[in-house]
């Protein structure tokens, strides 16, 4: 049995169940974890991995258990975690997992410690604390790591700073920057569960309201997509020309969030940076004004502000906050500011999952069987990798593609035809 800590073990026959109903979404990382089963390209490999502890994550680890990886598993935010997903992972699959839903500062990186003290090969993050902590009190395991992949926007830009002052001293993967990861997973899947986490956090209605989406990136604009689709009225805040000028031409309102702070009804950050909504922002809220974050880090929403502005506070019910301002105006936070769509939601659906694990598998195995090692710096995700899982997933999918003719490939290779 591999040591673990998780809220009760006890919770594992649900988790299985959980993880289960999962995989049946998953086909692509299905094919992959019967390949691994027979290849065990893994093999010799200790991976370390700092991820949401999802069912969608656990069928991760079950593919690179498959493929011959010793795996330890901490959670990448203190409030995502599903307690009965990790306690099947330690008990039923017999994955070392360290994470508990709600659990403070100092567990979180307890756990991570943890999983660090298996001494890792390769690393697997969602917003880079394991790269952060190994490169800050862990230098010693910088010996024996051969690599890293990064899951998320956040994350890669994190690592581009490690990597700019010239203090990462290892190789990543950007598996966030293939097509097939945040084209589907932080679009789709975003713009869905975060909807979702608002909807099973308030039970809102959607319709009429004025929706304020702060950063129109990918995710951005699966939130803003689905938010109109509600019957929302979407106001687009953001600091980039040219996404501000997308969002215009896909129908949507926009100004700076000092305006749009005196009309929106909800307010969803999706920008990655810090304090979108600010001090001076929550001073114009409107009475009633609900606040989600979906970004990775729960830095978006001048939450310290808000707790000095307050009045009184207290729980509305669960995951939303209420706090009085002046004026007698009350607005609800929601979630304390950290991921919705997985502190009051279950996350990205299983379906999108299954294209960004994929690229992580196929990411591990890349690592672990190339010949010539990795030079240390941020690596793309390598384009086979990319159209191979977007095969295996149309395959899927039942659809099918068309090849060109040998006539239509000449025409595109030759620079001789013209008007
Ligand atoms: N990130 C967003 N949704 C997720 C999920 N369901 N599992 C793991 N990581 C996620």
């Amino acid at each position: 049995m591999p040591k673990f800590d998780v809220k009760d073990p006890r919770l594992a026959a649900d988790g299985v169940k959980r993880i289960e109903w999962a995989e049946r979404e998953m086909p692509v990382l299905r094919l992959l974890r019967q390949r691994f089963a027979k290849e065990k390209p893994l093999k010799g490999h200790r991976l370390a991995a700092c991820l949401h502890v999802t069912a969608e994550t656990a069928n991760l680890m079950l593919t690179l258990q498959a493929g011959g990886a010793d795996l330890a598993l901490c959670a990448s935010n203190p409030l995502s975690t599903q307690d009965d997903v990790a306690a099947a992972l330690a008990k039923h699959y017999g994955i070392a997992t360290y994470a508990i839903k709600g659990e403070n500062n100092d567990s979180y990186y307890r756990h991570i410690n943890a999983v660090l003290d298996t001494k890792p090969t390769i690393t697997v993050d969602d917003g880079a604390d394991l790269v952060a902590t190994i490169h800050k009190s862990r230098k010693e395991l910088l010996k024996t790591v051969v690599a890293g992949m990064e899951e998320t926007t956040t994350g890669v830009i994190r690592l581009q700073s490690m990597a700019a002052d010239g203090a990462l001293k290892y190789p990543i993967i950007a598996v966030n920057d293939a097509e097939t990861k945040h084209f589907f997973d932080n679009r789709y899947g975003t713009g869905q569960s975060t909807l979702d986490g608002i909807t099973r956090a308030t039970n809102i209605l959607w319709a009429g309201k004025f929706v304020v989406v702060c950063g129109y990136g990918w995710c951005g604009k699966g939130v803003a997509m689905r938010a109109k689709g509600m019957g929302s009225k979407v106001i687009v805040t953001e600091i980039n020309a040219v996404r501000a000028l997308e969002a215009a031409m896909d129908g949507h309102q926009v100004m700076p969030i000092a305006e749009a702070a005196k009309i929106g009804d909800i307010f969803i950050t999706v920008t990655g940076g810090l304090n979108a909504v600010d001090r001076e922002h929550l001073s114009l809220l409107k009475d009633g004004a609900i606040l989600a974050n979906s970004g990775h880090f729960n830095a978006e929403i001048n939450i310290p502000a808000l707790e000095e502005m307050a009045l009184s506070s207290r729980e509305a019910r669960p995951f939303v906050q209420e706090y009085v301002l002046k004026g007698k105006r009350k607005v609800y936070l929601l979630g304390e500011g950290r991921l919705i769509n997985l502190a009051a939601a279950e996350g990205h659906p299983a379906s999108v999952m299954d294209m960004s694990f994929a690229n992580q598998a196929l990411c591990a195995e890349l690592v672990a069987t190339r010949k010539k090692p990795f030079s240390i710096g941020i690596h793309p995700v390598p384009q086979e990798i990319d159209q191979h899982v977007a095969r295996l997933k149309l395959r899927a999918l039942g659809m099918s593609l068309d090849t060109l003719t040998k006539e239509q490939q000449k025409y595109l290779e030759s620079w001789a035809h013209g008007t």
